[in-house]
């Protein structure tokens, strides 16, 4: 199917989110018209700083109130649209037959425009890596597209952790099938990895998890994550830009997905060490990281962080389509302290010298 057409319209979901908002910044960048779908456009806290970019004056940014639970809310917003990037959560990613319906209303909707011609869907590297059993990691150590976490495994359920990931797999499915059905767009999945950078609206600090938990270390306290699974990172700026390169790009095709990953990895401890080694002058005094772990997760510490350095991440396909050059996790560290504390007034606990 064609690609968006330059400076066309597009419309996103979840624009007041993290990433969704640096996708409508970057295609105003670009020249796109945007239409910035948020669940209620009067809550000024999460959308005035969408008002406050350039686009938004002329008109060529547009917000929109819509609610994924709502069939058909979509339906006048899409209207008209070359593209959409569904980039927003859901509101229960354990009912799985509750995420088929929301995936749904987005698809209706695209259908009836009869406009668009491409649908980017935002998954998640949770999608590739969240296995149910961590040997799977040691066996099938490289994570690339083609890599599903095990869907035989008997505790891959929602009950046991794997909602979110196995609602990421239901969506991708559900659009890829939808589209080839419908025969005039296709649907191209993003998986990101886990996105460090700069906030853009205060309400996003608390949003995340992972520019929370750097806040949670300007503060003075932070939590050992994922069962000793090292940062997997990319910057939220070149998260955007993939999905932006996804949908101008000539060389993928319907039920595809790209990993969005820099390859950068980082033990927790040594992203919160990252801080005072990049911004001495902030004279961050560096916490201690707490350890949640019960006793028998905490007793295979040193088996688990081996599993996962083993674990060898790629990012030849996403590279291979669009033209991105991920930056390093250091810059995207210095630029997500500094905005938290600009943008968001974090009090960041400091030395007394
Ligand atoms: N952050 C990461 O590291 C990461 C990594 C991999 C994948 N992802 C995926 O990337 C996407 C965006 O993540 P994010 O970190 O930007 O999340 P975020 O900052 O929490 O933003 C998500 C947005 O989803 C919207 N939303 C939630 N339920 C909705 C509903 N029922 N109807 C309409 N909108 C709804 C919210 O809109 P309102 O604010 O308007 O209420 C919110 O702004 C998600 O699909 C996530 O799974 C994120």
């Amino acid at each position: 199917m064609a690609p968006v057409p330059k400076g066309g319209t597009i419309a996103v979901t979840g624009s007041a989110g993290f990433i969704g908002s640096w996708v409508v910044r970057r295609l105003l960048d670009k020249g796109y018209r945007v239409r910035a779908c948020v669940r209620d456009v009067d809550d000024a806290a999460k959308t005035d700083f969408l008002r406050n970019m350039g686009g938004y004056a002329s008109g060529r940014l547009t917000l929109h109130s819509a609610n994924l639970d709502d069939a058909g809310c979509f339906d006048e917003i899409f209207k008209g649209c070359h593209g959409v990037c569904h980039v927003s959560h859901v509101s229960d990613y354990n009912d799985h037959e509750y995420v088929r319906m929301v995936c749904n209303h987005i698809i209706g909707s695209v259908n009836k425009a009869e406009t668009v011609t491409r649908v980017i869907v935002t998954s998640s590297i949770a999608a590739v890596i969240s296995e149910a059993d961590i040997y799977e990691i040691k066996r099938r150590p490289v994570c690339y597209e083609d890599r599903y976490p095990d869907e035989q495994n008997p505790k891959r359920t929602p009950e046991r952790g794997q909602g979110y990931s196995m609602g990421k797999v239901i969506a991708q499915r559900a659009f890829s099938d939808a589209a080839e059905e419908n025969g005039n767009w296709d649907a191209i999945t993003c998986c990101p990895a886990d996105n460090v950078g700069p906030i853009q609206s205060a309400h996003q600090k608390d949003m995340g998890p992972w520019q929370h938990n750097i806040e949670m270390m300007l503060l003075g306290e932070f939590f050992q994550n994922d069962a000793y699974r090292p940062w997997m990172t990319v910057d939220v700026r070149d998260d955007a830009e993939c999905h932006i390169g996804l949908l101008e790009s000539v060389d993928v095709n319907n039920g595809e997905r790209y990993i969005a990953w820099s390859t950068d990895t980082r033990n927790v401890e040594d992203v919160c060490a990252s801080i005072d080694r990049l911004l001495p002058e902030l004279k961050h005094d560096t916490p201690e990281v707490t350890d949640p772990f019960p006793d028998r997760i905490k007793a295979r510490e040193d088996e688990l962080r081996g599993i996962w350095a083993c674990c060898e991440l790629r990012n030849d396909r996403i590279r291979s389509v669009v033209p991105i050059t991920f930056r390093s996790l250091d810059e995207s560290i210095r630029d997500c302290v500094e905005s938290l504390l600009t943008v968001a007034k974090v009090p960041v606990v400091r030395r007394s010298e």
